[in-house]
């Protein structure tokens, strides 16, 4: 009882009045108490710290020792707040924190009530409790803060109830008090259990809901409250298969940054059942190689659909990573899925624009080489061809050769000489086959002239002209001359006929050979029908003097032979009658 008088607060002892007897005897409890908690004090066993976390002008109470409560007398069980100095707990009713045997009032809360109580039990056995109390009290403008929250309920039932936190519960039980419920600080109207059930629960139920438990003490009501968040989680939907989005390939530059995207999709609402990853080689991606991977999961808004991404950073693309095996990986609720990604180098353009300059270079060469050795071509070739064997026809000759010799030029009749008797035979004839029939020599003294030149001109498969520089006479005046057994090459009459058969029968080609330059005339002399071959066929022009100009495989005679035809005429016996 003696406890209830004192009260020891700030190191004051206030005394109550009393005589001397009473004096010595609280004198003698006062050092038979501090003897007891000096030798108590170190045998108490410490109880888990109970924590509460409470508003401003609301009220709280709290039994440790219940639902055993007893009527305990002070010295059985003492509070004490543990401050720098012990502030012991009176029994006092008029105090707004005061204790009742076990049980301590805390009435309309004020911040500084925030602390550490100790309550302090000697069991009639003599062993000794301590059951410490934590209590944070907070101003009102913290009512939403988590801290004052008893927890969030996210269960997936249909039918959520909201139970009334246990401490709130107890409180009310034990004060007999009457609960009243809020959502969001606003009344529930009618709601007075203990327990609050919202039926088929949708997004709208979501909300801080609080009760509130209105006790009486000592004829004065006062408030305990205490909430929770209800959260109404949309239905779940799990894919059998997670789908994974990736590209089969991906195109990266050696030496730089490159980043690899896995996305899987997983369903809706199941973001703690979907995880993306990479795998380099069936090796989860190790930091230490140069790789970074980034996992984040999310369920999309408003959608919901669950999509987990996995971006593997690789910070300098090595020559081995295009060889390696990237593997996005899925991991869903029911399936774990796969899928392979490799990296492929940039092409460059440079290769391709090497290989096209090959090409045209090599284009350019083949054209120019076909130009270049297009007629050499053409005479290795030519024997081969199906066109040759066109050539087969009765002619004994293969060329009539006529030119020219009223130069009245020493020189030009000297070449002209040892070109038709010398080098055109041992050419055309010895060295290559062909048999040619040139005036001068091959005519049979006596034989009639235009009879001869017209059979010979006939079995003869080209006219080889002869040109040489042009006297000041004409064609056209030689054609008239009258021709003898010295000078049998006249032009004139060959002329007329080999250019008939050439030009206008079309049997014969005509081959130009031009000794010496053209002369300042050009080939104006010439008659018109020869022009109009020179127009359309340049000559081939005897490279008279030059080297090699006189072997059978110098070009000026490839040139020639190219003319030729393709197969020397055969002896053929009718041939034999000349
Ligand atoms: C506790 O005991 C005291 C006397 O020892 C008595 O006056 C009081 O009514 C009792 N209280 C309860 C709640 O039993
Ligand atoms: C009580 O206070 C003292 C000194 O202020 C401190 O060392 C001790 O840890 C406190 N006890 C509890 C349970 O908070
Ligand atoms: C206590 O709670 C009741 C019921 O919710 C309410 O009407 C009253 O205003 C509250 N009193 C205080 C002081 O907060
Ligand atoms: C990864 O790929 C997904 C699906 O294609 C896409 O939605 C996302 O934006 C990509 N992320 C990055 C960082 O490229």
């Amino acid at each position: 009882m003696i406890w209830d008088f004192i009260s020891l607060k700030k190191g004051e002892l206030q005394l109550p009045q009393m005589d001397s007897s009473q004096l010595l005897f609280f004198i003698l409890m006062v050092i038979s108490a501090s003897e007891y908690s000096a030798r108590a004090e170190p045998a108490c066993k410490d109880r888990s710290l109970k924590s509460f976390n409470l508003l401003e002008g609301e009220s709280f109470h709290y039994d440790p020792l219940r639902p055993q409560g007893r009527n305990l007398s002070d010295e059985a069980f003492m509070w004490y707040k543990n401050s720098s100095q012990m502030e012991y707990i009176s029994s006092d009713e008029k105090k707004r924190i005061h204790r009742h045997s076990a049980a301590l009032f805390f009435l309309n809360l004020s911040t500084e009530d925030s602390g550490v109580y100790i309550g302090r039990y000697k069991t009639p056995t003599g062993d000794c409790h301590k059951y410490p109390l934590k209590v944070d009290v907070f101003n009102a403008s913290y009512r939403m803060n988590e801290k004052l929250l008893y927890g969030e309920i996210d269960n997936s039932d249909q039918n959520k109830m909201v139970r009334c936190p246990d401490p709130l519960r107890k409180v009310c039980k034990t004060m007999n008090g009457t609960f009243t419920w809020y959502k969001d600080f606003s009344i529930l109207e009618g709601e007075h259990e203990a327990d609050l059930w919202r039926f088929n629960a949708s997004k709208d139920h979501e909300g801080i809901y609080t009760c509130i438990c209105t006790w009486k003490h000592n004829h004065m009501v006062y408030n305990s409250s205490g909430s929770r968040k209800l959260i109404v989680m949309e239905p779940l939907v799990y894919n059998q298969t997670p789908l994974i989005v990736l590209n089969k390939e991906q195109i990266a530059d050696e030496g730089s940054e490159t980043k690899l995207n896995c996305s899987v999709i997983c369903g809706f609402n199941v973001r703690k059942n979907c995880k993306a990853s990479w795998n380099v080689n069936g090796i989860p991606f190790n930091k230490a190689d140069g790789y970074n991977q980034a996992i984040n999961t999310v369920d999309e808004e408003p959608s919901k659909k669950t999509i987990s991404t996995a971006i593997l950073t690789i910070e300098r693309v090595s020559a081995k990573d295009f060889q390696d095996e990237f593997k996005c990986i899925g991991d869903g609720y029911y399936e774990e899925v796969s899928a392979i990604l490799t990296l492929k180098q940039r092409e460059t353009i440079i290769p391709l624009v090497i290989g096209g300059m090959c090409a045209f270079f090599l284009c350019v060469f083949v054209a120019i080489m076909v130009k270049c050795f297009a007629i050499d071509l053409a005479l290795l070739f030519r024997p081969y061809l199906p066109l040759s064997r066109h050539n087969k026809d009765a002619k004994s000759f293969d060329a009539y050769v006529v030119y020219q010799m009223q130069s009245g030029d020493n020189v030009t009749e000297d070449t002209l000489c040892k070109f038709v008797t010398k080098i055109l035979p041992s050419v055309l004839e010895e060295k290559c086959g062909y048999r040619l029939f040139i005036h001068g020599r091959d005519d049979i003294p006596g034989e009639d002239h235009l009879e001869l030149v017209e059979d010979r001109m006939k079995q003869s498969r080209r006219l080889m002209v002869i040109l040489t520089p042009g006297s000041g006479s004409g064609m056209g005046v030689t054609d008239k001359r009258p021709t003898s057994p010295q000078n049998p090459v006249v032009g004139g009459f060959d002329w007329q006929l080999g250019l008939h058969h050439a030009l206008f029968q079309r049997e014969m080609n005509v081959i130009l050979i031009q000794l010496g330059d053209t002369g300042p005339q050009g080939y104006t002399h010439l008659p018109p029908g020869l022009q109009h071959l020179i127009r359309s066929s340049a000559p081939l022009r005897w490279p008279e003097g030059s080297r090699g100009a006189a072997a059978w495989n110098s070009r000026f005679w490839k040139r020639v032979r190219y003319l030729m035809p393709a197969k020397p005429a055969s002896k053929s016996p009718k041939s034999a009658i000349i």
